[in-house]
This record gives C-alpha cells, sequence and structure tokens, in this order.
C-alpha cells in the first residue's frame, strides 16, 4: 500500500483511427469486458482518493458505460485531442486536491496486471522519485516511445517512434504508457511541453526530459511482461493479446491439474475457475464468471456464459449453452441442450435437446430441477416451473409454465399432463 494518497488518470479519449471503428477504442471487448474496464480491474488492489478518466471520441458512450461500473469515476472531456500531455492538462481542475501522487494509465492497455502495478508503486516509494516510468524490454519495441538512458543508465528521456534516431530505434526497453508522478512536479513540468515533433502533438513523454533539466528524480522500472503492457491500437493487437492472454489462463489451468484437450482450440475468460481432474474438450468457450468442480468433463462445443457454477462430477456435452444456473453435482447435461437461469439439482439426466424457455418476450424467469430428476429427450420447461425430486418427464414434452411437477411424478405430452407415481417409481 503507498504510504502517499494517490489518485489515478486513465486517458481513453483517442480514437483509435488505427481500429477503423465506429464504436471508441476503449469500449472495444475484450472476454466480454470493454479494454478501459479491465484497466479499471488491475486497480482494485489499490488505495485511489481520486479516479479521473479523459474521455473525448464517443465520450458520452465511455461516461454511459464506466457510470454504471463505477459510480464514483469522474470524467472529463478533451473535446480535440491534441496529445497525452495536453489529456492530462484538461484533467488538472479534476485533480487539485489533497493526493499528492498521480498514477497514469492507458485506457488501450488492458493486460497490466495488479501484482505488477503495486510492486512498481513500491519501487517508486522506495526510490522516492518524482516520476517513475513502468517499462518493458521487447524484442520487436516498434511503434513504442524508447527509454533513453546516459551511461550511467539513469533516464533523460522517452523517445517518440517517429521522431528517434536510428540509434535509438534500437533501444529494446519501451515505455508502458504508465507512469507515477509527483503530482506538483508533473504539473510544473507540463507547462514546458511544446508540440515541437512530427506528430505536432503535445506529448506526456516529453515531461521526462524536461524534469530531467529541472534536476527532478527519474526513475523506471522494467517489470512489465511484454504481453502485459501491450497496447490494443488495431484489431489485430487486439486478437493476439486475446490469443496470448487465452494461451496464459489455459497453462495455469493445466499447471493446476486440469486437463484441456486442445488449448488452441479452447477459450477460457481469466477468471474462470476450475476443479483437478476435470477435462475441457476443444471448441469449448467459457465465459467470465463461470466456476467448475472436480472431475467434470465439459464439451466438446460448449458454451457455458456468466454466473454458471458446474458442481463435481457433472458432465456439459456437446452443443450445450448454460447460463446463470447452477448443475448439481453428477449432474450429466450431455447433448444439444440450453439450460438458462435454472437450478438444477444432483443427479439429474438432463436428456439431448432439452430447453428451458426462460424469456417471455419480457422477462427471465427461472426452472428448478431437483435432485434425481429424470428429463426426457426434447423436453421443453417452459419456465417459471419446478420438476420435483426423482420426477421424470416423456420425450417431447413441453411443460409449461407453473405447471410444477411433484415430487416422484411422471409429465409427459403437449401440454404436459402430471400422472401419480407409478409403480416402476415408487421407492425410487
Ligand atoms: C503512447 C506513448 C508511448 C508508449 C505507448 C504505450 C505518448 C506520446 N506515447 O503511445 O511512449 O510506448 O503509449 O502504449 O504518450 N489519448 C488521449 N488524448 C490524446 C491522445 C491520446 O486521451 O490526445 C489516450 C489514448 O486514448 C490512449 C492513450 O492516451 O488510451 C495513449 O495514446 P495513443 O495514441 O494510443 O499513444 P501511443 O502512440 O500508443
Ligand atoms: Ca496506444
Amino acid at each position: 500500500m503507498p504510504l502517499f494518497s494517490l489518485d489515478v488518470l486513465i486517458l481513453a479519449a483517442g480514437k483509435g483511427t488505427r481500429m477503423k471503428s465506429e464504436l471508441p477504442k476503449v469500449l472495444h471487448l475484450l472476454e466480454g469486458k470493454t479494454l478501459v474496464e479491465h484497466v479499471l480491474d488491475s486497480l482494485s488492489s489499490l488505495k485511489i482518493n481520486s479516479k479521473v478518466i479523459v474521455v473525448g471520441h464517443g465520450g458520452s458512450q465511455v461516461q454511459k458505460q464506466l457510470i454504471a461500473v463505477d459510480d464514483k469515476i469522474k470524467f472529463v472531456t478533451q473535446a480535440k485531442q491534441l496529445g497525452t500531455a495536453h489529456a492530462v492538462q484538461c484533467a488538472h481542475s479534476k485533480l487539485k486536491n489533497k493526493a499528492t501522487h498521480l498514477l497514469i494509465l492507458a485506457g488501450d492497455a488492458p493486460f497490466i496486471q495488479k501484482e505488477t502495478l503495486c510492486k512498481f508503486i513500491q519501487k517508486h516509494q522506495q526510490e522516492k522519485a518524482d516520476v517513475s516510468i513502468l517499462t518493458s524490454l521487447f524484442s520487436d519495441p516498434k511503434g513504442y516511445g524508447r527509454i533513453v538512458r546516459n551511461i550511467k543508465k539513469q533516464v533523460v528521456a522517452i523517445r517518440e517512434e517517429l521522431d528517434a534516431s536510428s540509434k535509438e530505434k534500437r533501444i529494446k526497453e519501451i515505455n508502458s504508457g504508465i507512469y507515477l508522478f509527483n503530482k506538483k512536479a508533473l504539473f510544473t513540468a507540463l507547462k514546458k511541453v511544446s508540440s515541437n515533433n512530427k506528430k505536432k502533438e503535445y506529448y506526456l513523454t516529453d515531461t521526462i526530459q524536461i524534469m530531467m533539466d529541472q534536476q527532478k528524480r527519474i526513475s523506471a522500472f522494467n517489470l512489465a511482461l511484454e504481453d502485459e503492457v501491450m497496447g490494443i491500437n488495431s484489431r489485430t493487437d487486439l486478437v493476439m493479446g486475446y490469443k496470448n492472454q487465452n494461451q496464459k489462463t489455459i497453462e495455469k489451468l493445466l499447471k493446476q491439474g486440469v486437463t484441456v484437450v486442445s488449448p488452441e482450440n479452447t477459450f477460457i475468460a481469466k477468471d474462470v475457475k476450475v476443479g483437478k481432474d476435470t477435462v475441457i474438450y476443444p471448441f469449448t468457450y467459457i465465459e467470465s464468471g463461470v466456476k467448475i468442480g472436480k472431475k467434470c468433463h465439459v464439451g466438446p462445443f460448449a458454451r457455458l456464459r456468466e454466473k454458471t457454477n458446474i458442481s463435481d462430477l457433472a458432465q456439459v456435452g456437446s452443443y450445450v449453452e448454460i447460463v446463470r444456473s447452477d448443475i448439481g453435482k453428477k449432474t450429466m447435461v450431455k447433448h444439444l441442450s440450453y439450460i438458462g437461469d435454472a437450478s438444477i439439482g444432483n443427479n439429474v439426466n438432463i436428456g439431448a435437446g432439452t430447453i428451458t424457455a426462460n424469456y417471455d418476450g419480457k422477462k427471465k424467469h427461472k426452472t428448478q430441477v431437483q435432485d434425481g430428476a429424470f428429463i426426457g429427450s426434447n423436453t421443453v420447461l417452459v419456465s417459471p416451473v419446478k420438476v420435483g425430486k426423482g420426477a421424470k418427464t416423456g420425450a417431447g414434452s413441453v411443460v409449461l409454465k407453473n405447471r410444477d411437477i411433484p415430487k416422484g411424478a411422471v409429465a409427459f405430452g403437449v401440454p404436459a399432463k402430471n400422472f401419480k407415481n407409478s409403480k416402476r417409481n415408487k421407492g425410487k
């Protein structure tokens, strides 16, 4: 935890021309979440005085999206995108408060890890620097600002690609776009930034050389991995970043004792939890917020969506989509099903082609299937509806809403009618 009070500024006004999109760049999705929300997630373990976001292109859209996530965020509009230094300057009035330090991040660099940010802040504190730059070593640094150091290895400047000499272009240490500034020193330096460069923009990176001339303490810490600080500037960056992150998530699961049969043909969001000895078959797509227990089988061709919990020893097979639902222990949903807003008990068999009709055109409703029930192939469960313990439905039944099937009963037909416990079911 920082010993100083900290404000955070996220720069997100850029158009993102290279995305060739009508959507503001920072609202593009990665694992179902916008790029800028990933940046906000990375701040979750920090104590922050004030969070400010600079918006411009599609500003109201960005604002609307983010207010829903965190209503304490403050917004500043940068009407014309004159550069990163100008963006920070625009936020000045919103940053006049007790916090002495300012962490600046870019809204288009979504892979930064909390742990790296914490280490970075600690280092800054130890060095008592006026500004620290988070850096990384890139095998191919093209397009990024280069960290220029003197013979004593002290940082003297950040040079943007377009303005770099051929010698500077060979530098592999790059600027991540994440900085921690002493606020007062930053705003003093910003006054001196000019747009005298190839792009005719006011570069935040120019504050480094200015602070150097003002005898300020400058530090740069190479703490970030290449994948973590890559900026998303194009669709290619977006899908490459996506791929890297997915492979990392899968490697982590493999190490934890989960078999992912074909990593390159499986998508698993980074926060998904999976228990030991579970096997995930190819072409499975598991979204954020899913939990899977131990010794389960999932896929091939399964799609698990938000708020889904699969208990131990359950099996979810091919062409099955599950959302906002709990699947009990040893329960099987093996073929061609849609399960939405449902609570399915233990030891349930969901026959091939079973559908929960959870949406009436206006609202979503719940389905409950209790322990030991047997749902026949091609059953439609029109919600809200409940299937009692050990109850059965015949193949092709349509169970209408509120026509609950009592414990142990059998229902079949269209619409399904309940029959008393048959001899066959008794004692089961
Ligand atoms: C920037 C850095 C570069 C660094 C790289 C890391 C500068 C001058 N360069 O380059 O050294 O290696 O990030 O990813 O800062 N933005 C605004 N207003 C503006 C311009 C930009 O809010 O007027 C925002 C953008 O929305 C974006 C961020 O600032 O989120 C960075 O801008 P971008 O144009 O992507 O800078 P890079 O060329 O990537
Ligand atoms: Ca960028």
